[in-house]
């Protein structure tokens, strides 16, 4: 450790300067093929965090070989080698079934995994020998617990809070999925973001000076490894008045989405490698099928990945691999007509998301002022080609989107977490998979009637909270919530949703709520139930509860009755469920009158308002001339308050279970054992390293003059020994030791050289150390100087200091320039390699002592005021005429400075006066 840097942390403790503790937070960007990290801690723009091979993007890839658990370009190549103990393109294996389509897709596209159902949850598993299993959730979590440590590494310290992005087209099972596998890897992911949204907001970001009230529609087309979306986002600057006066802010809106799950560049990949497989079979080297060979297979899907992204450049290219099966070499020119012979069927596809981008957003191709491509996939040239006819006009290609999805993502974890302040930017996102609510009601007939209400509808934007109000139960009763309308996706498109039945709510504790509520004054509202899409587009029944209405007569009301609603409500709201989000506000009888009175609809479509946007006209009956003016269909009607009794529901889930808690801690524990074996081989992996480049570290070191110096014959030779023994061990028995081995020689060789070590740097510290010493030395007998001046007997006026704290400082200044003299003295009479007699800990301890006086009298003199405040400022101003007039200003400042008279020396003028600042000494001491 250097001296200057010593001397700093020691006047930094004495000073307690806080230490930087903003939390950084991060970001994952998880494709199917790629994942990129992006991290934003205190001080640092945000960037994206690399991995271990310093690159900005990882492969998606995770294996086990031999109990050890590789990730990124390593497992990738154990994958080749490997295939079954290699896993990818798992994300879109989360929150499905065994027959699931896009289940048997995978299987069918790789056919050499052993995936078995999960019974217990109706999922699937990964079987990777007999013992052991994986889900993809535990699969994904494990490579964002890679993605937490590449960004920790960044960030140089833990990170916890994270955004993930999650393909816009994940319905509820998969989202809640991918949650969890934050979970598992120890994330608290404070939002799910869909990827396209992070591309709008992350593009917005840099052009939001350019953005006014009339919209600006720019469409988005991704297409990926696994899949193709494409998205229009309206651009606007809006006016808000969220905090009580206007602002603008910058908007993007998702105004279209249409997608393609199976459209992307490794279906061209896995094109190319059966076509590869199909021609190596023609050429009869060998009898094996090479497609029965999972090797010979991961191999050519390996080399078709490089082929297809030659031809994305060049006309044709030569595929080759070498001992591809059985030792034979396969080799075959490929021509880019050949690869979009392939796949015909594909580049006809590419058009569709637009085509429905633009159908849900009820929008045509001409208002959209740019289409910017993102996504490897559109680096084919025929895809572009093809959606250039499409959309007749040009595609902005140039702009780097690689990572426009992981920056969008962190930007929105800095706007989430406490510790970072960010310019606010809306995005408002869409349902694209509407949900309607159906239940049974028996009819005036007695038959039973099935009803249907849309919840969400088509691009309804989110976050946002709707109501169902339930008119004709008098007892319990249950619906059904569903996905609905979804006529305008692709027939395929529907399959992949899996369950389009999502859960059955059962209401219990109706008829007791109604009893309770009963009375000649009070009138039953219906039984609401408050549905919730939150800002990672999961879907949530927030509460139920009853409304009734009371009629309060004029002379309750003179007692109070907004307290008394207030106190009865509390009541009612201290049952078993808990608090909903809303604030518990009577509910205004103006809210819907036209509807209450009509008796055609039973069941009310669910309301489009916003319960904050409710909460808000729910207070206005407190204002009796407002709610007198809007009221106009009740005015004859005595006032009424409204009280809500919460009501009791149970949801069933009719899709795949998320898991359960005790199937998260068996997935933690199978994770946090994994992780534990992965670190255990990392710490022998280093402290083999350590040992190895101490040893190295010592015999240079031995040759160098200093330390020959600084020990004597024998104690050198010693080390010398020692060191030889440690580095012949570590290439023959010490090769497989284990960790505490290596530490436990470490610990030696340090003990053994500590000595010499710390000889050799104290000779070289100590002359830096003196010149602080005397640095400080001069500092304080400046500081004496003035001092002096400040007592009772030189400045009545401004007697600061006694005689004894003059006296004591002077003492100190003396004994410690006589001792410094003799100390130095006396060490530099000895030889190099004597015990050390002055040592820089010593000279430090001397330097702490004065600092501590002067210090001691600095903060005095802060606290120090006269004890007549009779216009101190003329005075200081004629007293000190010759030392100019940059005091004089300073002292008309503020009352509480006080300046020293230092004899018109602009140099100690500053000093002095720096003194007088909040960290004193500090700064003074900062440039020793
Ligand atoms: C908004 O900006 C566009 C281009 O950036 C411009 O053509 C248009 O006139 C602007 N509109 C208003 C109302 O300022
Ligand atoms: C899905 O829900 C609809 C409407 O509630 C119902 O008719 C249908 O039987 C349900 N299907 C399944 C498989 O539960
Ligand atoms: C959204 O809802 C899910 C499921 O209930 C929940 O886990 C999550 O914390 C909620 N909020 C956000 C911001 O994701
Ligand atoms: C009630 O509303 C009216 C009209 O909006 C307003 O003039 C009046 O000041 C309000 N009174 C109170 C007590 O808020
Ligand atoms: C409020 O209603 C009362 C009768 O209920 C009426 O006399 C009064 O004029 C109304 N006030 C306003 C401001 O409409
Ligand atoms: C002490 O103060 C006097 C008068 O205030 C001044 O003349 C003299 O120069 C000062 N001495 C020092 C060392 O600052």
């Amino acid at each position: 450790m250097k001296l200057t840097v010593l001397a700093v942390l020691t006047i930094l403790c004495y000073f307690g300067v806080p230490q930087i503790s903003a939390i950084a937070v991060m970001s994952v960007d998880l494709g199917s093929e790629w994942m990129k990290v992006g991290i934003v801690s205190p001080g640092v723009p945000m960037e994206i965090a690399l991995n271990v091979e310093s690159k900005r993007k990882s492969p998606a890839v995770i294996s086990f070989r031999d109990n050890i658990r590789l990730f990124g370009e390593d497992a990738a190549a154990i994958g080749v080698k490997y295939p079954q103990k290699s896993f990818s393109y798992l994300l879109d294996l989360l929150g499905k079934s065994i027959d699931h389509p896009l289940v048997k897709l995978y299987q069918k596209r790789f056919p050499y995994y052993n995936i078995v159902p999960d019974t217990e949850r109706g999922t699937i598993r990964f079987k990777l020998d007999e013992e052991t299993y994986f889900s993809p959730e535990e699969l994904v979590a494990q490579i964002l617990v890679k993605a937490k440590e590449f960004a920790e590494h960044g960030a140089q310290q833990p990170i916890k809070e994270c955004v993930l992005t999650v393909p816009g087209y994940f319905n509820q099972v998969e989202r809640k999925a991918l949650l969890q596998a934050g979970e598992l890897a120890g994330l608290k992911v404070l939002q799910l973001i869909n990827d396209y949204t992070a591309v709008s907001l992350n593009y917005g970001i840099f052009r939001s000076k350019t953005f006014n009230e009339t919209t600006q529609y720019v469409m988005f087309y991704d297409m990926g490894a696994y899949s193709t979306s494409a998205v229009l986002i309206g651009y606007q600057s809006i006016k808000t008045k969220e905090r009580g006066y206007p602002e603008t802010h910058p908007q993007a809106t998702v105004l279209g989405v249409g997608f393609d799950r199976t459209l992307g560049g490794l279906e061209i990949q896995l094109r190319l490698r059966d076509y590869l497989g199909k021609k190596f079979n023609e050429m009869k080297k060998t009898k094996t099928d090479v497609f029965t060979n999972p090797r010979a297979m991961a191999k050519l899907f390996k080399e078709a990945g490089r082929v297809k992204n030659v031809l994305s450049a060049n006309a044709e290219h030569i595929a080759q691999v070498e001992g591809l099966l059985d030792d034979k070499d396969f080799k075959l020119v490929v021509k880019r007509e050949e690869m979009e012979d392939l796949c015909k069927d594909l580049f006809e596809r590419v058009k569709g998301p637009v085509e429905i981008a633009l159908k849900t957003a009820h929008l045509t191709m001409d208002v959209v002022s740019q289409v910017v491509l993102v996504g490897a996939g559109t680096r084919v040239p025929k895809v572009q080609e093809v959606l250039q006819k499409y959309v007749k006009q040009d595609l902005a290609k140039n702009l780097n989107t690689d990572e426009a999805a992981t920056m969008g993502a962190v930007y929105r974890a800095a706007e989430l977490s406490t510790g970072f302040k960010v310019a606010k930017f809306i995005t408002k996102d869409a349902v694209i998979y509407p949900v309607q609510v159906t239940f049974e009601r028996p009819t005036e007939e007695g038959s039973i009637k099935q009803v249907k209400r849309t919840l969400f509808s088509l691009m309804n934007p989110y976050p946002s909270k709707k109501i169902i109000t339930f008119n004709k139960y008098t007892s319990d009763f249950s619906f059904n919530v569903n996905y609905a309308e979804l006529d305008y996706l692709r027939p395929e498109e529907i399959r992949y949703l899996g369950s389009t039945n999502l859960s059955e709510f059962q209401l219990t504790g109706v008829s007791e709520a109604l009893n309770k509520n009963s009375g000649k004054n009070v009138e039953t509202k219906g039984i609401k139930a408050h549905f919730q899409m939150n800002e990672s587009g999961l879907l949530n029944l927030l509460n139920v509860e009853l409304i009734v209405e009371k009629t309060i007569l004029p002379e309750d009301e003179e007692e109070g009755t907004l307290s008394k609603i207030g106190s009865t409500f509390s009541k009612l709201f201290g049952g078993e469920e808990k608090p909903a989000e809303e604030k518990p506000t009577p509910e205004t009888p103006a809210e819907k009158p036209a509807e209450d009175k009509e008796d055609k609809p039973q069941e009310q479509p669910a309301e489009e308002k916003e319960p904050v946007k409710q909460d808000k006209e729910d207070a206005k009956p407190k204002n009796e001339t407002q709610k007198n003016e809007t009221d106009t269909v009740k005015d004859s009607k005595p006032k009424v308050g409204t009280f809500k009794e919460p009501i009791k529901s149970t949801e069933h889930v009719l899709t795949i279970h998320p898991l359960d808690k005790k199937q998260l801690a068996e997935s933690a524990e199978k994770i946090r054992k994994l992780n534990k074996l992965e670190a255990d081989i990392r710490r022998r992996e280093t402290s083999m390293n350590n040992l190895e480049s101490f040893v190295i570290d010592i015999q240079t070191k031995l040759d160098e003059e200093d330390y020959k110096a600084a020990g004597k014959a024998e104690e050198v030779a010693k080390i010398r020994q020692a060191c030889d023994e440690v580095s012949n061990w570590l290439y023959e028995d010490g090769v497989d030791a284990d960790t505490e081995t290596y530490e436990k020689k470490l610990d030696e060789l340090h003990s053994l050289t500590k000595e010499l070590f710390s000889k050799v740097w104290e000779h070289r510290e100590r002359p830096e150390a003196i010149k602080a010493l005397d640095t400080m030395l001069n500092y304080s007998s400046n500081f004496l100087d003035n001092a002096k001046n400040l007592t009772k007997k030189a400045n009545p006026q401004k007697d600061v200091y006694t005689d004894i704290e003059i006296e004591t400082l002077h003492k100190l200044i003396v004994d410690t320039k006589q001792w410094k003299e003799k100390s130095v003295k006396e060490q530099d009479k000895l030889e190099k390699s004597d015990p050390i007699k002055l040592t820089v800990k010593m000279l430090m301890d001397k330097m702490a002592a004065l600092d501590r006086e002067v210090k001691y009298l600095v903060s005095k003199l802060k606290m120090w005021k006269p004890k007549k405040v009779e216009k101190p400022v003329t005075e200081k101003a004629d007293n000190s005429s010759d030392s100019g007039k940059k005091e004089e200003s300073r002292t008309t400042d503020t009352k509480d400075d006080v300046v020293i008279d230092v004899g018109g020396e602009e140099q100690e003028a500053e000093v002095t006066d720096g003194a007088t600042d909040a960290k004193p000494v500090e700064d003074e001491h900062l440039e020793l």
